[in-house]
């Protein structure tokens, strides 16, 4: 798919530079992707021209800022294709959307021997928010295993779905080693179980073209910054029903309908779960990052990111000493892998000297690195900008460095 991403990469100004005297190389863009100058520009306008606090005031200034905030809703609501606007859920990403599940709408209806399913490959913030919910109610989570390729056990799944199981909580595509799981399967079996589902989107929106009622989950988190929006700011999508079923996330001005001192009402939604005033330049951003996405053709994208993948896999099967972590049949354009008698932070580092940047450690998902026995891997994760003269690049860059361990 050559010249897809050629098109693209004169929209991000961040790609234009030399690092160690090098052209610049980014392969980090499952912690954050870059962003296009229309992004950038719709934030730079909004504090230029439009400042002021939203739904609050009467004059211009706060008249055009909601619009433009209220508007960048809209517009996520009908990318998404969310049944109503009221289902979309500003948030500061994905971690706090799987925050807010778990204690908003998890916990108040946890009894003791209720199960929360969550996989091996979940990064800590589909995680640790649920060990927080349960504490004390007498509810477990249970892990569905990782293959030895990193794929999902989906016998052991259906097998740890019963009528126990409350809710299951797993991510799109795993960050870390970039396996992609069949959620419409996960999906559809723990709804027959009787089981709500919440799917961390964090790896989906760069990547897949997704609509939220096809899918059908109950939860859907993800974070603008992923998606060359800016950070700080996500979406918590659920269906109103579920919203409805929630109590509010933090109190404070906006969530409410009435206050007194005796006790208030809630908003309708979905201010009930924003208080306080909100990322307004973040919504706004993310409104631009949207527009940019739904101007993608996403089976090109899909098509150019696949052949990186391949083109990348392959070149590091080919160097001496290297260990792939992570090879399921259908990934994510991620690739994670070590290399004999380095340290995967060692690799990073030679690799930046060369003007690659990548991700090293244990990517905010130690039982999986636990499952592997690795401490840690070097991650090199792709966008629609890369292109194959760049893994090449890395690939001639990781023979050298390999000479160097040998
Ligand atoms: N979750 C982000 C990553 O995978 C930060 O790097």
């Amino acid at each position: 798919m050559s010249g897809f991403a050629e098109r693209l990469r004169p929209l991000f100004p961040a790609l234009d530079q030399q690092v160690h005297g090098q052209e610049l190389v980014y392969f980090d863009n499952a912690a954050t992707t870059q962003r296009p100058d229309s992004v950038i520009a719709a934030i730079s306008h909004f504090y230029a021209h439009d400042n002021a606090n939203v739904h609050r005031a009467v004059h211009t200034l706060s008249a055009r800022s909601t619009e433009a905030y209220e508007g960048a809703r809209d517009r996520i609501a009908r990318y998404l294709n969310a049944a109503s606007r009221q289902e979309i859920v500003f948030t500061r990403g994905t971690t706090e959307g799987i925050n807010l599940v778990a204690q908003s709408w998890l916990r108040p209806r946890l009894k003791a021997g209720d199960e929360i399913l969550i996989s091996g490959l979940e990064h800590h913030s589909n995680i640790v928010p649920w060990q927080l919910a349960i504490n004390g109610s007498g509810a477990r989570i249970r892990v569905i295993p990782v293959l030895d390729d990193g794929s999902l056990d989906m016998v052991a799944y259906r097998e740890l779905l019963s009528e126990r199981t409350r809710l299951v909580a797993v991510g799109y595509a795993s960050n870390a080693i970039g396996t992609r799981n069949p959620v419409d399967s996960i999906i559809a079996q723990a709804h027959a179980a009787g089981a709500r589902v919440l799917i961390d989107g964090a790896q989906a929106m760069a990547h897949h073209r997704v609509d939220m009622q096809a899918m059908g989950a109950d939860f859907f988190a993800f974070s603008a910054h992923k998606m060359y929006g800016p950070t700080g700011f996500g979406v918590l999508y659920a269906p109103a029903a579920r919203l409805d079923e929630a109590q509010p996330w933090q109190g404070g001005g906006d969530m409410i309908e009435t206050v007194s001192f005796e006790g208030s009402t809630w908003n309708e939604l979905p201010y009930k779960f924003e208080a306080g005033t909100p990322n307004i330049a973040g919504a706004i951003g993310t409104g631009a990052a949207i527009d940019f996405l739904a101007g993608l053709d996403f089976d090109q994208l899909s098509a150019h990111e696949q052949s990186l993948l391949t083109l990348a896999t392959e070149q590091l099967q080919a160097i001496p000493g290297l260990r792939m972590i992570g090879t399921a049949p259908d990934k994510a354009a991620i690739v994670s892998f070590v290399m004999q008698g380095a340290h995967p932070q060692d690799i990073g580092t030679l690799l930046d000297e060369n003007g690659i940047a990548v991700r090293t450690g244990h990517h905010c998902a130690m039982p999986l690195m636990e499952r592997f026995g690795v401490p840690g891997t070097v991650r090199a994760s792709f966008a629609a900008y890369n292109t194959v003269a760049e893994i090449e690049r890395m690939g001639q860059c990781l023979h050298r460095i390999a000479k160097l361990f040998a």
